[in-house]
Formats: structure tokens, sequence, C-alpha cells
């Protein structure tokens, strides 16, 4: 229950925060499947709708159920942190339909036309298209550039006054690049932009961006959040709570983009297990990485926890550990990517990552096949290029099923 009791642990936070007394002495927050919600009198519904009482009014607007998922994704982007004034750090969360509606209000809540945003290549693709191709309609621009060198970032904001916000995703699909949180943040600071990372692949479990001060984190909690593969969701949190009470929530609100109460049910039951489950599937994916790493058939492996990754070093300096994706190049290309994952009899053939059972994709014929095979390989993803999300099945049977679909 909702106490003034301090969490030291992440799992206790994890599993208790954001829980409040149930009228019904339910022990799990129950699913408020209804739309709207009852005032005694008018005059309650007035000091409702000014704010001068608290208490639910409408379902887009939010229900006890999504407030539970909200507070607790706050708490553990916020663990153990403090602010300025060395008091715990608060932060405020705002769940939606999607981890591309998070995003949304993310970018339309915070720019004007005229505005741009600058980021960095190998974005996940929706919003690589979002940023590419909706918002210049709106009059908001894109910059990309290699922001793993920040003497190109500071190049890049000097050059163009218009730039308003860094957009970060690290790590990133699917070659797993990182980029540094730190010092693109102090450089953001210097030049009073506003940071926004997208966290999905690391989850607060490995990596906290707030610790640097950046403005705001995004999830898809579609992903290692609700970890079961139950349900669509995304989140946004800030570092500014009035802000985000007040502009980004009605921007959540006027767009529509709203969670709903079962899904925010299925993504708290998730978040209990958060800890346990990262631990095992970062394990996992350690010996799995070390395995294809050893193997005849396979190229080079892009796991953050190999010295062979460019990024490893950054990655253990920002990252709890090298976390639970991976990639993979089979040495005989295309045809052998697609033997390979046909050949699959665990595993999973399915885009997405963070469930409980490991998934493979072979984004050259899947997720990219509509992408020129020139801009593909541009963005490090060749025809032989696996990309795969290591569940927490025990590790033997993953090592035994991709060693027979690997086999000649
Ligand atoms: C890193 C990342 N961010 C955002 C999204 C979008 O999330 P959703 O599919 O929940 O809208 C995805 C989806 O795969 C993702 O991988």
């Amino acid at each position: 229950m909702a106490t003034s009791f301090s969490y030291s642990g992440f799992s206790s936070a994890a599993i208790h925060a954001g829980r409040r007394p149930d009228p019904s002495y339910a022990h799990i927050t129950p699913i408020y499947a209804n739309s709207t919600y009852v005032f005694d009198t008018a005059e309650q519904g007035m000091r409702r709708f000014s704010g001068e009482e608290k208490g639910y009014i409408y379902g887009r607007w939010g229900n006890p159920t999504i407030t539970e998922a909200e507070e607790r994704i706050a708490a553990l982007e916020g663990f153990g942190l403090v602010d300025e004034t060395g008091a715990p750090l608060q932060l405020k969360a705002i769940l939606h339909a999607s981890g591309m509606a998070a995003i949304s209000t993310l970018f339309i809540g915070n720019l004007k036309a005229g505005d741009k945003v600058l980021t960095h290549y190998s974005l996940y693709g929706g919003t690589h298209e979002l940023l590419e191709s909706i918002l210049p309609g709106l009059g908001v621009e894109v910059v990309i550039a290699d922001l793993r060198d920040i003497a190109t970032a500071q190049q890049a904001i000097e050059a163009d006054s218009h730039i308003k916000m860094l957009y970060l995703e690290t790590p990133a699909n699917p070659t797993i690049q990182c980029v540094d949180i730190e010092a693109l943040t102090d450089l953001a600071q210097t030049y009073q932009r506003i940071v926004a990372v997208d966290n999905t692949f690391a989850t607060p479990y490995l990596q906290q961006p707030f610790m640097y001060g950046v403005d705001y984190v995004v999830h898809s909690t579609t992903k290692f959040l609700n970890g079961h593969g139950t349900a669509i969701g995304g989140i946004l949190i800030g570092r500014n709570v009035e802000h985000m009470s007040n502009r980004l929530t009605k921007v959540h609100r006027l767009l529509g983009g709203n969670s709903n109460a079962f899904d925010a049910y299925l993504l708290n039951l998730g978040l209990n297990t958060l800890e346990v489950r990262m631990q095992r599937h970062c394990h996992n994916a350690m010996e799995v990485a070390a395995f294809l790493e050893n193997h005849p058939a396979i190229g080079k492996v892009n796991y953050l926890g190999l010295f062979s990754h460019p990024d490893h070093e950054l990655a253990a300096r920002q990252m709890r550990h090298p976390g639970a994706m991976l990639s993979f190049e089979m040495k005989d290309g295309l045809e052998a990517g697609k033997r390979f994952i046909n050949r699959l009899q665990m595993c999973v053939r399915a885009v997405s990552l963070g469930t409980c059972d490991t998934l493979l994709c072979h984004p050259a014929s899947m997720t990219h096949a509509g992408v020129p095979k020139e801009k593909r390989e541009a963005y490090g993803i060749t025809d032989g290029l696996i990309r795969m999300s290591v569940g927490i099945e025990n590790i033997q049977d993953i090592l035994r099923d991709l060693d027979q679909a690997l086999g000649n």
C-alpha cells in the first residue's frame, strides 16, 4: 500500500510503489472498466473540474488502475535519485495506448512549427517515420547526425538555432548501438535544449537517464515492462512535474492516445517481476552471445557485453548490465538467415521484444524488407542480420535450439 516507506530495493519499489488502499479491500488493484465517474453533487463536479478537489472524472483522463502503473514506473525511473536539494527525485508519468502514442505526446506537446529535433541513425522504425514523414507536415523537421560523436552533436546544435530537442534511443535497433546520455545531456543543457530518451531496450532496472538530468524518458511498455507480450502500451515520464501535469496532460487527453484499465492491470502484474525477469534475461543473453561468437556459421555478434562491440565501455558506464538484446550476422547471408529462422523449434519467430520467450526476427526479410538494400546496409541491417530478444527459458534449451537451427 502507498506509504511513506522508502524502498531500498528495486523490486520492493516495482511491487509496492503506487499501490493505494482499495475501498473494497481488494489485494490487487482491480480493473476499473468504466468510462465515467459519479459526482455526489453538482458542486463536487465543479470542484473536480476546477482541480480544487482531486478525483476521477472521465476514463480518457485516467483511472485508478492506470494511476498505479504511472506511479510505479515513475518510482522506478527515479529509483534512488535525488533532486538539486537532495530530496528524492519526483517524476510524473502518463500512460498511453502505445509507445508511439507516448512519443507523439512528447513531440506535439513540446514542439511547434519551425522547431527541429536532433536525433541519430538507427532509431525504432516507427519513431523514424513519425519524424521523417508526419512531423514535417506540422512544420517540425528532423536533423539526423552521428550523435556517438559529441563534437558532431555540438556542431549540429551550433549550426541550427531551431533545434529544440535531442531525441536519443539507447541502446538502439538493430545493431544495439549506444549514445552517451551524460555527455549529450551536458551539451544540451549548455545550449538549453530539451533531452528525451527512449529507454525501452534497457528498462529502468538497467539504465536511469534521469540520473544525468534528462527532461523526459519514454518507453514502449509493450516490451520488458509488461514482459509477457499481453498488451500494447507506452509511457512518457517527465522531470518537470508542473509541465507534465498541465501542458502534456492536456495534449495527452486531447490527442486521445489514452491507455485502458485492462492493459494497465496487465502492466502492473508484469512490473512485479521486472527485476527478477531482467536478471534472468541478462544472464541468458550473455551466454547466448558467448555461444554465437564461437559458432562457425556466425560472423559478427552485436552484444554490448562483448569486448568487440564498439559501445562496450560506454554501456558498462551507463548501464547496470549489457541487457538482453543482441543481433548477429549469418556468414551466408539472406538464405542462411531464412533457413535458420525456419528451423527454430522452441524460440519464436516474431518481431517485438522483452517477452518471457525468446523472440527472433530477420529484419531484411521482415521489418525492413521494404527498405532498399543500400539503405539497409548503410544502417547496419545486412541481409544476414538476425535480431534476438533473449527470453527467460532455461539457457540449455535456448542454446540447444539455436545450435540445431544453425546446423547444416
Ligand atoms: C525502442 C522502441 N521504441 C518505441 C516503440 C514503439 O512502441 P509501440 O509498438 O508500443 O507503439 C518500439 C516498438 O517496437 C520500440 O522498439
